[in-house]
């Protein structure tokens, strides 16, 4: 009998929140996982906690050519990729449109997310087949006055992904979009006013489903994209008036101190 082998993924952004537990799903699935994060010690814990055979990467995504170089490196010391997450992501609230944060967001989000994407696509186009995943975000369908460069990069990560789908028409590589609503992880820990908040391992779960059915588009979860239908059509004049009415009771909260003073993460497109 032949032996299988095992299908080998790498996962951009795996030191929390949902690349950490997709981590342990996909290697509690069978997959050899490559890791990957800023933090070495991170990781190191991250890879003694899996079931299966890992490797780790340290890679920043603001320097968009050595992230380039780690994962080409990462792919190589595998012996090969069969799917590729880029998970990593910021968000940062920022009313007072400071352009380091609008710049940190771009850098991560946008040209991050782009370089890691197509360092893949190129390799799958000579490999032959492959599954790149993009978490993206609800976020995405509409703006943020909060959070202008998050809600944004959403969007961008979604068209962008919808653009590599037509690309590689008639290939065997798959593109799939996976758009959570709230879950629960540092990036949104603490903010009131959330709801249908769902746990990392819970997300890691159905992202795990929507690549094994080979989606091309998965909210988590899955009742998020009738939501967002909705929301999506709602008049810009209506929004504005129901975001302002939250971000005028979130202040008042905060005021009186229930909620944290964010000044960096705080939740997904609120
Ligand atoms: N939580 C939600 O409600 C929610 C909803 C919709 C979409 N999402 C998206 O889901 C993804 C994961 O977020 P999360 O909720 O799991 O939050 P998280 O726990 O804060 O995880 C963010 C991840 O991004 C990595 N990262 C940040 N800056 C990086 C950089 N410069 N280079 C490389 N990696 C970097 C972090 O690694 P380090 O530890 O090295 O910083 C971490 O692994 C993000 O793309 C987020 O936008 C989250």
């Amino acid at each position: 009998m032949v032996k299988q082998q095992k299908k080998k993924a790498i996962i951009i952004g795996t030191s929390s929140g949902i690349g950490r537990a997709l981590a342990l799903r996909l290697s509690g699935e069978g997959y050899v996982v490559g890791l990957t994060g800023r933090d070495p010690e991170k990781l190191k814990t991250l890879q003694s906690e899996l079931a299966g055979e890992s490797f780790t990467r340290q890679i920043d995504l603001r320097d968009p050519r050595e992230a380039i170089h780690s994962l080409n490196n990462l792919i190589m010391q595998l012996h090969g990729l069969d799917l590729l997450v880029v998970n990593a992501g910021v968000l940062f609230r920022n009313e007072e449109l400071d352009w380091r944060k609008e710049e940190e967001t771009a850098k991560v989000n946008v040209l991050g997310f782009m370089v890691m994407a197509d360092t893949a696509v190129n390799y799958f186009l000579k490999s032959g087949a492959g599954t790149l995943v993009g978490i993206s975000s609800v976020a995405g369908h509409r703006g943020s006055g909060r959070s202008p460069a998050y809600n944004a990069s959403k969007a961008f990560m979604i068209n962008y992904m919808e653009g590599l789908r037509q690309k590689l028409f008639g290939t065997r590589i798959k593109v799939v979009d996976i758009r959570p609503g709230f879950v629960d992880t540092a990036m949104i820990r603490g903010n009131k006013g959330l709801f249908g908040v769902v746990t990392a391992e819970r997300a890691a779960a159905d992202i795990y489903r929507a690549i094994r059915k080979g989606k091309r588009i998965a909210y988590v979860p899955g009742w998020w994209g009738l939501f967002m239908w909705f929301a999506k059509r709602i008049p810009e004049w209506i929004y504005h008036s129901g975001y302002r009415r939250y971000l005028a009771w979130d202040k008042k909260a905060r005021a009186a101190g229930q909620s944290p003073n964010g000044t960096s993460r705080m939740p997904c497109g609120s």
